[in-house]
């Protein structure tokens, strides 16, 4: 496989200077156990770490879900980035200078497109930046500052204006070279056939929404007042998605204080970061989501939630609960009653006030039990009943016994609960409980394999185990190859990769399993390939028992070949002698180490 951009020399230069474990370190949290590394996979939700990082072999694999790699595969899923983007951030990494790229075709365009994309969004912002702070802008500032913002919060967050008129920001951009196509592209401008181009945004304050490495993704529009819609927000584009990014976290990744503040809107994040509490977030104009969890959890371990004290933001901080409970990641709630943002406690009551709510946060267990508590009447027994069954389930969702029987405890204080029965329903509840966890949708998410799948596995486990014990074993090489060759392998993808073991073998006398990676492209070889390089049996054999159960392997791959080259001979009787006798000769294959 020949790479467009970069030469093999310069991918593998990129790669052997990116030490994986240090790499993918710095995203998780990796636990050193003997030769390997391990953590909860950072791709599917999991209690029990099954990622592993060997950095011996510069891979990792995740025996929970399937996926590996080497450390471009990495980056690649984890930032969701293409094959080149991985090469030049690793290339910073090491303080490597890349050539020029020679890109061609589809990917090229692609590539392209997104980097216009970022441009387009970063000259914008700058724009709009620049105007808010002359004539034109007038207003808008002087919006920003009845609201309370300092002009170094202001520089802090970019904000900016976009002008009244609807062409403006098109006339800018089309003065730096670019098209309307691209425009569009960028979620920037809409083309009307009737009216021609018109700016997405036109009148309203700008707040562009930076990713973690400080690129200008998109943007959200306020009017200035009661208008509607009060926000505009950028579309999806191929560098901006919604579901994946949260507001603010370009700042609130450096932020030295616990934990991380979830609230809803745009202002509340300005505000509260105003006031001293940087390491706070927001949701893009949607609801919490799954990958917005999975982003969070490479930066912290706890979660406030701030949301609004309205009926909605109640909601939504229930449901927010319910997908930090599926990740495991401990949520507290913050009482902002009676105001009804964050914004609005700050600008009342002022950062100390706020403090307080911070450190009198409730868990979510407790805040979830509270509502209900007020959906039921409490005055009436079976209600009350009701409400206490309901409290019970709640507290059967918490898996850690001791801090389970805690809450219990609390929760038989609080609500006058015999702590004994209440143990006792919440005990049997916990099964149930259990299983809910196993059926919920975000264990959909992870990668099960379908009865075929299993059959050919079976079939395939021989040549997978050669591999592993080859690449775990090197020694193995010359005594295996002088039986099998790759032809032999009923899997193209296994029989290539063992042709590159021989071939690294003959050249260097060892082999290195993340340069054999560099030769696969797609997520699923990366996945496949990986998971056979990042076997590791977990047992130790001598010399004896390695002997006869690598020839074991190789008779059986080689009775499975042989099957099917008779398969195919068809009246080919000649041939199928030949096979035949081959076929008996393969008792007698015996290797010496
Ligand atoms: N939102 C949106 N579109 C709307 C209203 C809200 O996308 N028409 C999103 C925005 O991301 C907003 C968040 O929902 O920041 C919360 O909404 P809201 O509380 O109404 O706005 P605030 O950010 O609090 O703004 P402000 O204080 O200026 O009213
Ligand atoms: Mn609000």
């Amino acid at each position: 496989m020949i790479w467009l951009y970069y030469s093999d020399e310069i991918i593998e230069d990129v790669r052997s200077r990116n030490d994986i474990v240090d790499v993918i370190g710095s995203y998780v949290n990796l636990k050193h156990k003997g030769n390997s590394y391990s953590a909860c996979c950072p791709f599917h939700h999991e209690k029990t770490p099954s990622f592993h990082v060997s950095r011996e072999k510069q891979m990792y694999h995740c025996f929970g879900c399937g996926v590996g790699g080497n450390v471009y595969t990495f980056i690649m899923e984890h930032e969701n980035m293409t094959f080149p983007e991985a090469v030049e951030v690793l290339a910073e990494r090491a303080g490597i200078t890349l050539p020029e790229k020679n890109m061609t075709g589809d990917e090229k365009k692609r590539a392209d497109e997104r980097t216009k994309i970022k441009d387009m969004n970063k000259l914008a912002a700058g724009y709009f930046h620049y105007l808010l702070k002359t004539d034109h802008g007038k207003t808008a500032l002087a919006y920003l500052k009845k609201r309370g913002l300092t002009d170094e919060t202001i520089t802090n967050f970019g904000l900016g204006y976009s002008d009244k008129y609807s062409d403006d920001l098109y006339k800018y951009l089309r003065s730096k070279g670019y098209s309307d196509d691209e425009m569009v592209k960028a979620g920037l401008i809409r083309i009307d056939e009737k009216h021609g181009p018109s700016d997405r945004f036109w009148n309203r304050v700008m707040y562009p929404i930076v990713d973690p490495n400080n690129r200008v993704i998109g943007f959200g529009g306020r009017v200035m007042g009661d208008g509607t819609p009060k926000y505009i927000n950028s579309q999806d584009t191929p560098v901006f998605d919604k579901s994946r990014n949260l507001y603010g976290l370009n700042l609130a990744k450096k932020s030295k204080r616990k934990g991380i503040i979830f609230c809803e809107g745009y202002m509340d994040v300005i505000s509260m970061h105003q006031a001293g509490f940087d390491n706070a977030v927001a949701s893009l104009g949607t609801a919490l989501t799954v990958g917005q969890v999975n982003l969070i959890k490479r930066y912290t371990d706890r979660v406030y939630l701030a949301y609004d004290s309205d009926e909605a933001g109640t909601k939504a901080a229930i449901r927010a609960l319910s997908i930090m409970r599926e990740f495991e990641m401990p949520a507290r709630v913050i009482s902002l009653k009676p105001y009804k943002d964050p914004d609005e406690l700050i600008q009342a009551e002022g950062t100390t006030e706020f403090e307080k709510r911070i450190d009198e946060a409730k868990s979510g267990v407790m805040f979830e039990i509270e509502i209900l508590e007020h959906n039921y009447n409490q005055n009436d027994p079976q209600e009350r009943t009701e409400f206490q069954k309901e409290a019970a389930k709640c507290l059967a969702r918490i898996l850690d016994p001791l801090e389970r029987d805690n809450y219990i405890e609390a929760v038989s204080g609080r609500y006058g609960i015999d702590k004994k029965i209440l143990k006792e329903t919440v005990t049997a509840y916990g099964i149930s409980a259990e299983n809910m966890i196993d059926k919920s949708v975000f264990r959909e998410q992870v990668r099960r394999t379908t009865p075929e799948e299993e059959k050919e596995k079976q079939h395939l486990k021989s040549e997978r185990v050669l591999i592993t014990w080859l690449i775990n074993d090197n020694m193995l090489i010359p005594a295996v190859k002088e039986h099998l060759e790759p032809s032999d392998f009923g899997d193209h993808l296994y029989a290539d990769v063992l042709n590159s073991v021989y071939e690294q073998y003959d050249s260097s006398g060892k082999v290195e399993p993340a340069v054999i990676m560099n030769h696969y492209q797609s997520k699923e070889e990366h996945d496949k390939v990986s998971s056979i390089m990042q076997q590791d049996f977990g047992v130790e054999v001598d010399a004896d028992e390695k002997q006869q159960v690598v020839t074991d392997l190789i008779r059986r791959i080689k009775r499975k070949s042989i099957q099917r080259k008779i398969e195919e001979a068809g009246s080919d009787f000649e041939l199928i002698k030949q096979l035949m006798q081959q076929k008996k000769s393969i008792e007698r294959i015996q290797i010496r180490i």
